[in-house]
């Protein structure tokens, strides 16, 4: 049986008076659930805000990127140490915001995956189409090209640990949700993936949905068969809309 998991992806909100208000909304909702992991993932200069705000919660922190490289001279960027210092378990890499507007290929988002798995970090790999493709017929090749290029990389047996997040591109922030049978139909074809090459691996692997995911819609989402969980933007940014997704997972 795999346990939920419920992600919440911050991208590019917050202070750190709105982050300390948001970990206490979360927090104090933490005690009233039970068999779910909750996870948040905020921007690199709120982590450590949020990794106090959240100690002894049991809300575990990640990152939503990070560098190939241990340190040096990239401005700007965050590697997997300082992740880990900075007290983050996960990572997510290969969302399709840095696909779409930071050139993040399916070579560096392979890259990155391993440079995760590397330093002890659980990376939560994004794959997705975009509206053209849905409507072209490609969803599963391109879906299937995306988590090859990381299978090819990092092997199978990185997945009995590491997250895969299915996030249709035309779902993100945009209200549409994938139907329960369209995005059943996909995380189904992933799993048949992980299967081909190792189905233990797959019977183990945590595979998430994400998309306009909302208190309203999660319960018929993550009742699916292959569908464990949910990464979360917009409904995470309210306590109470991430707290109902994690008490629906
Ligand atoms: P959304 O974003 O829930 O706002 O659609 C999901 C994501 O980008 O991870």
């Amino acid at each position: 049986m795999r346990k939920a998991l419920v992600a919440g992806n911050w991208k590019m909100n917050g202070t750190r008076a709105s982050t300390g208000e948001l970990c206490k909304g979360i927090a104090d909702g933490m005690a009233a659930l039970g068999g779910v992991d909750v996870l948040v993932c905020p921007p690199s200069i709120l982590i450590s805000t949020a990794a106090t705000a959240l100690a002894n919660s049991g809300v575990m922190i990640g990152g939503q990127d990070l560098d190939t490289n241990p340190g040096g001279a990239f401005t700007g960027q965050t590697s997997a140490e300082m992740l880990l210092d900075a007290g983050c378990k996960d990572v997510i890499v290969g969302h399709s915001e840095r696909r779409q507007f930071y050139g993040d290929t399916d070579v560096l988002v392979a890259e990155k995956t391993q440079v995760a798995l590397d330093a002890g970090l659980i990376p939560i790999v994004c794959l997705g189409e975009s509206q053209a493709e849905r409507e072209g017929g490609v969803t599963e090749e391109i879906v299937g090209r995306q988590l090859n290029a990381v299978l090819d990389k990092v092997g199978i047996a990185a997945f009995s640990s590491a997250v895969i997040a299915y996030e249709p591109v035309w779902a993100i922030g945009t209200g549409l949700t994938a139907s329960p049978e369209q995005a059943q139909d996909v995380h189904a074809f992933i799993r048949r993936m992980l299967a081909d090459k190792d189905q233990s691996v797959a019977d183990q692997c945590r595979i998430l949905y994400g998309g306009s995911m909302k208190p309203g819609n999660a319960v018929e989402l993550i009742s699916k068969p292959d569908i464990d969980g949910g990464l979360i933007g917009g409904a995470a940014l309210a306590s109470e809309d991430f707290l109902g997704i994690c008490s629906a997972a």
